[in-house]
């Protein structure tokens, strides 16, 4: 089955030279020739921009555990000053409204939608101990195949929940970063030093991610994807320390480690490029995101509506029609009575129009897009609304998922029932176990029952591993056949 994971391609993909198109190109099963040495060339340019920049890693590599452990104290100790700053009062330091915070869901999606992906390149060396821990690392990042913890199946679902898709459209530099992670993922051969410099800072725990998981939970937008990497990340067991751990073991004990360190060094610079969770919320315009989701929507809305309303002299489809003047569209509405700005949005008929399911213009709008509408309209007023932990102020009423409905939704994305894995290491057992015979067949099994079949094929435990290393790439771990790939791969080499 095609499940709804993959990201559909948008024309921008055959354009290797911009962020957007590589990432596209990139973001294949088996990327082209083209693409990958597309990638190699871009990173060398990346690697070149960020050569000057100051690198605020400690100068020998023995100094590297300490140094950590002293970034996550400083961390700690900010994050507390935040916490204190909140409890005397001060307002939220990142999202002012809801559609604030959904406007950075969507913005970080395209780094989120690789979550992992600069590892890829170092599975084909399972057979290497030295790289264990980071090939952990990308195994956990792909929940081990459980789509209830494969981090990027979790962020598609919050997406889903909060009608934040078609980020496929967004501007080149949201994709500065998701191209970078994947062309280091297919370009370890040529890059391993940076690649692991890289990961040394993507799982290092910011502050900016205790502050976004806080205040998205004040905001009612449920923070797990947010928590689950403050605690997967963390420096005492997690990905921070297995991030240092493998910097220590893949440093060579022969040759010159002093400029693989200095190339290391490097590949962790990559981490300041393109936008950022900071720079993205600090580039949020509300009026900026209301004025172009609704010129976006006219393309659509200026042939449906019915002539016999009139706003300043012109009928809506009018309006619709020139989609440069939707800012004196929303003036005339606000003029005629049909916005009533700084008030709660009930009390606008144009509102009335939107929410609920008898409204005229029910669906019209994604949940976010009414986000947007209603954070707008109510301006002001939106602002000083108190906010409590359970999300009530934030307008839209909405229940949160259940548990059980949350799992139905993952396992919608990922296309598959959640079966969870089991312990054996055994090639044979493993094998019979990624077999989908005894299961109804049907159209939805056919990727999985491809995989089992080209899994007995393999005349041995390498040949099965390598088949496996496919599967497990950026494009395909998401899928069912690559769910079932991972928990595999994972087997077999614990
Ligand atoms: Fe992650
Ligand atoms: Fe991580």
């Amino acid at each position: 089955m095609m499940s709804d994971f993959r990201p559909h391609t948008p024309d921008a993909a055959g354009d290797l030279t911009t962020p957007r198109g590589l990432y596209f190109a990139l973001l294949q099963p088996d990327p082209s020739p083209e693409a990958r040495s597309a990638g190699q060339a871009y990173l060398a340019r990346q690697l070149e921009a960020t050569a000057s920049l100051p690198c605020e890693l400690p100068e020998q590599p023995e100094a590297l555990m300490t140094w950590m452990d002293q970034q996550a104290a400083q961390v700690g100790d900010a994050y507390q000053a935040y916490l204190e700053e909140r409890k005397a009062g001060a307002p939220r330091r990142y999202f002012q409204t809801k559609s604030h915070a959904l406007y950075f869901l969507k913005s970080v999606a395209p780094t989120k939608a690789v979550d992992g992906a600069w590892l890829y390149g170092l599975l084909q060396r399972w057979n290497d101990a030295r790289f264990y821990p980071l090939i952990r690392i990308y195994l956990e990042e792909l929940g081990d195949g459980d789509p209830e913890k494969n981090h990027v199946l979790l962020y598609k679902k919050l997406l889903a929940t909060h009608g934040c898709e078609g980020w496929e459209q967004l501007d080149d530099s949201f994709f500065v970063q998701g191209a970078l992670q994947l062309a280091l993922g297919y370009g370890a051969d040529q890059y391993l030093p940076e690649v692991i410099g890289f990961n040394l800072g993507y799982e290092m725990l910011p502050l900016h991610l205790l502050i976004t998981a806080y205040e998205l939970n004040e905001l009612g937008i449920d923070p797990y994807y947010f928590t689950l990497h403050i605690t997967v990340d963390n420096p005492s067991t997690g990905h921070a320390r297995k991030a240092v751990q493998g910097v220590m073991e893949a440093l060579p004990l022969l040759g010159d480690s002093d400029s693989f360190w200095q190339r290391l060094c490097n590949g962790y610079r990559l981490n300041s490029l393109g936008a950022g969770t900071c720079s993205v919320i600090e580039h949020f315009n509300l009026d900026q995101e209301v004025v172009a989701m609704l010129a976006a929507k006219s393309e659509a809305g200026r042939y449906v509506h019915s002539d016999y309303c009139r706003i300043g002299g012109h009928t809506v489809n009018e309006w619709l029609a020139t989609p440069d003047r939707i800012s004196e569209f929303l003036a005339a509405l606000e003029a005629h009575g049909w916005i009533r700005r700084n008030q709660p949005p009930e009390n606008s008929r144009f509102w009335r129009l939107i929410e609920g399911e008898r409204a005229e213009m029910f669906g019209v709008f994604t949940a976010y897009e009414q986000q947007l509408l209603h954070d707008w309209i109510a301006g002001e007023s939106a602002l000083h609304a108190e906010a409590r932990p359970n999300g009530e102020r934030s307008g839209l009423r909405k229940r949160q998922p259940t548990f059980r409905a949350k799992q139905r939704m993952l396992e919608r994305l990922a296309g598959q029932p959640n079966r969870s894995a089991h312990r054996s290491p055994g090639l044979a057992e493993a094998l019979s176990s990624a077999n989908p015979e005894g299961m109804p067949g049907s159209d939805f099994d056919s990727e999985e029952a491809a995989l089992a079949s080209q899994l007995k094929a393999q005349p041995d435990r390498e040949a099965v591993m390598n088949t496996l290393v496919a599967q497990l790439a950026p494009a395909l771990h998401a899928t069912p056949a690559g769910l079932k790939a991972t928990q595999l791969f994972a087997r077999l080499l614990g």
